[in-house]
């Protein structure tokens, strides 16, 4: 196993077992020069970004979308996003070292430190899309109030595709809460696929798309 291997578990397996908001915001800002890198390795191929970016061009119609990413991290999804469409994007995010490097894409028309286990400080009905890649995962954010707040910050007929660690898509809760924001009439499910997210440690996440109703 090579140093790198090992440096990519470290982090992985702390930012998953965080016990609490500040030690996950310290865990990204450390990891935030060679996250890129890392998740770019071989042993990970951290697909999901450009597949949460494919999902959100393939079920908007919108060609020149206003978007949040949230959790945007170093930005890999506003990039996967900005080279296939025209679109203008907002990042979210915990970690102002993760926030500095999604500034540094250039991709990004605002960038905004935030907590997602609390209320967005953004008004109703903003965005055409939301997507959240990778945040969904253990030790980061569950699915209340997140998944509602998505749900608000979005236009009518707007899209959100958010992408939830196999693991916990039942037992975290989130499919319960989406089938509740589903039975309330506030949104959808348009669909619920299970793909890669890392293809090169083997590990899947729900890939949720949601569409808010009119
Ligand atoms: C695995 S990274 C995913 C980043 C990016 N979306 C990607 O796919 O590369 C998880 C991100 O969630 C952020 N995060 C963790 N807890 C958060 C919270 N409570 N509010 C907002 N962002 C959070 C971290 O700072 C980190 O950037």
């Amino acid at each position: 196993m090579t140093t790198q291997v090992i440096s990519e578990n470290f982090h992985l397996a702390g930012a998953r077992n965080a016990l609490s908001k500040e030690s996950c915001m310290k865990l990204y800002d450390e990891w935030a020069s060679s996250y890129n890198n890392d998740l770019a390795d071989a042993s990970q191929n951290y697909i999901a970004p450009i597949l949460t970016a494919q999902a959100a061009v393939a079920a908007s119609t919108h060609t020149k979308a206003t978007v949040l990413d949230a959790g945007c991290g170093t930005g890999l999804v506003g990039e996967a996003l900005a080279k296939s469409n025209s679109m203008t994007i907002d990042g979210a995010d915990l970690s102002p070292a993760m926030l500095k490097i999604a500034q540094d894409t250039g991709v990004y028309r605002s960038l905004m430190l935030c907590d997602l286990t609390q209320p967005i400080a953004k008004d109703d009905e903003t965005y055409d899309i939301i997507t959240c890649c990778g945040t969904f995962t253990r030790g980061h954010v569950g699915p209340d109030p997140a998944l509602r707040e998505f749900v608000r910050l979005t236009k009518n007929g707007g899209i959100i595709v958010a992408t939830i660690l196999e693991e916990i898509w039942v037992s975290g809760g989130y499919k319960a809460e989406v089938e509740k924001i589903q039975a309330e009439g506030l949104a959808k499910v348009v669909s619920t696929d299970l793909k890669d997210y890392r293809k090169g440690a083997g590990d899947k996440a729900t890939f949720l798309v949601l569409e808010k109703s009119a």
